[in-house]
């Protein structure tokens, strides 16, 4: 079935690859939007290790082995996902297409996946929660402790299954490409940005316009909800932060498990010792994450923190992965190392950028695909068999 109206189609047509979509995505934006979603903190270090390292694994196939069709089918928190994949959260979508969260989540239910919804939404979670399928919403603490317990009561209200916390966000990563773009999330037009911006907004037409017919949008609705005037912080209120941690704690785990009767999942885990604690405290799932390197630079790949946070865990929760993941090759090593499924996270924003549901949906099937057939490369029958005999033993001089 084509994927979207013929126009998305031929602004998606010859997307075979992960880094198709990042150039076709990097003509769409402008250059600091571009830059807001490719880049990492500091070096990039950790960022690039997060590819580096899962590309240098390599496989250990089955030969003679006819496999006609692997089962992808995997179950994340009793919710049956068509292929071990799920949207991560992504603040800041609504800059890069007005459909924002509901392009993704509507994509990722067409595609049987999970979506997690971002507390940094330009869309209200109620929105985002009327379209169907299961969702997950992912957690900020924002300002205070009350204004996170109004948003787990938001998603509660809302029927989300699931809560992802998010851990390694205290405050913001050092982000230089930003800084240097001087990317402040508020892209409202006025003198100062018209003239930083005029030239690259002048080479973006398309996006421009879609830009200033959703009116400039850079407040972010979930947080109306706890300040005193009902008024939405902007995305720039956002990331400045304040004085206490923009994560929540454990201490803040501990509460929410108190209340809160749904998946409850830590994301922003590397080490062995976390994913016990998380456990510990209740956590249904942990999912092994640096944040794409847009966080903590000089941590390991995900890759190589996964099999100490798996024998951690011990069967006690699910161990999710994300960070680098950008083919279905990537998926399969992470699942034959311990992990249930991955999270995508700027494979899924290049796709809203080039053409909005029909460009994440793109994405997904691009991943689909690719899974499916190194399955059957590999002679392996289903996901569900995935384990390290799968790898080849020394992979990583
Ligand atoms: C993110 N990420 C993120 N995570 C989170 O928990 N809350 C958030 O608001 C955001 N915002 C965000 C914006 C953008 C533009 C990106 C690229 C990422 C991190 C995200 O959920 C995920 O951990 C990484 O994106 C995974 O790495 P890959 O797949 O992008 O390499």
């Amino acid at each position: 079935m084509p994927l979207g109206k013929p126009a998305q189609q031929r602004r998606l047509a010859g997307v075979l690859s992960y880094e198709d979509a990042r150039d076709r995505a990097r003509k769409v934006l402008p250059r600091l939007l571009f830059d807001y979603v490719d880049g990492g903190a500091d070096d990039e270090l950790t960022m690039r290790l997060n590819g580096e390292r899962l590309r240098r694994l390599l496989l250990r196939p089955r030969t003679g082995v006819w496999v006609p069709r692997p089962g992808l089918k995997t179950e994340v928190l009793g919710t049956t996902l068509s292929m071990p994949v799920l949207t991560a959260p992504c603040g800041g979508m609504r800059l890069v297409h007005p459909d924002g969260d509901l392009a993704v989540t509507r994509a990722a239910a067409r595609a049987g996946v999970v979506p997690v919804v971002p507390s940094g939404s330009g869309h209200s979670l109620e929105d985002i929660a009327a379209s169907d399928g299961p969702k997950w919403f992912q957690l900020y603490r924002f300002s205070d402790r009350a204004g996170m317990e109004s948003l787990v009561e938001g998603a509660r209200a809302a029927g989300y299954e699931a809560l992802v916390v998010t851990m390694d966000t205290g405050i913001a990563g050092n982000r230089e490409r930003d800084f240097r773009n001087g990317f402040s999330y508020d892209l409202r037009i006025n003198a100062g940005t018209a003239l930083r911006l005029g030239p690259q907004m002048i080479r973006r037409p398309g996006w421009a316009f879609r830009f200033w017919r959703d009116g400039m949008p850079f407040e972010l609705p979930n947080t109306a909800r706890f300040g005193s005037d009902g008024r939405a912080m902007s995305l720039t209120e956002m990331a400045r932060g304040g004085a206490e941690s923009f994560s929540p704690t454990w201490r803040d785990v501990e509460r929410i498990r108190e209340t809160w009767a749904g998946g409850l999942v830590v994301k922003g885990v590397m080490t062995g010792d976390d994913a016990r604690r998380a456990v510990d405290l209740g956590a249904d799932a942990v999912v092994v994450s640096n944040h794409g390197g847009r966080q903590l630079d000089g941590v390991p790949a995900t890759i190589d923190a996964l099999p100490e946070v798996v024998a951690a865990v011990g069967g006690r929760a699910a161990v999710l992965l994300d960070s680098g993941v950008r083919r279905g090759g990537d998926v399969v090593k992470a699942l034959a190392l311990g992990a249930r499924a991955v999270l995508v996270g700027r494979p899924v924003v290049w796709g809203l950028a080039i053409a909005g549901e029909a460009g994440v949906a793109h994405v997904l099937e691009l991943l689909r695909s690719q899974i499916i057939r190194t399955m059957c490369l590999m002679g392996c029958p289903s996901v569900a068999a995935l384990d390290p005999g799968w790898l080849w033993a020394h992979p990583r001089s």
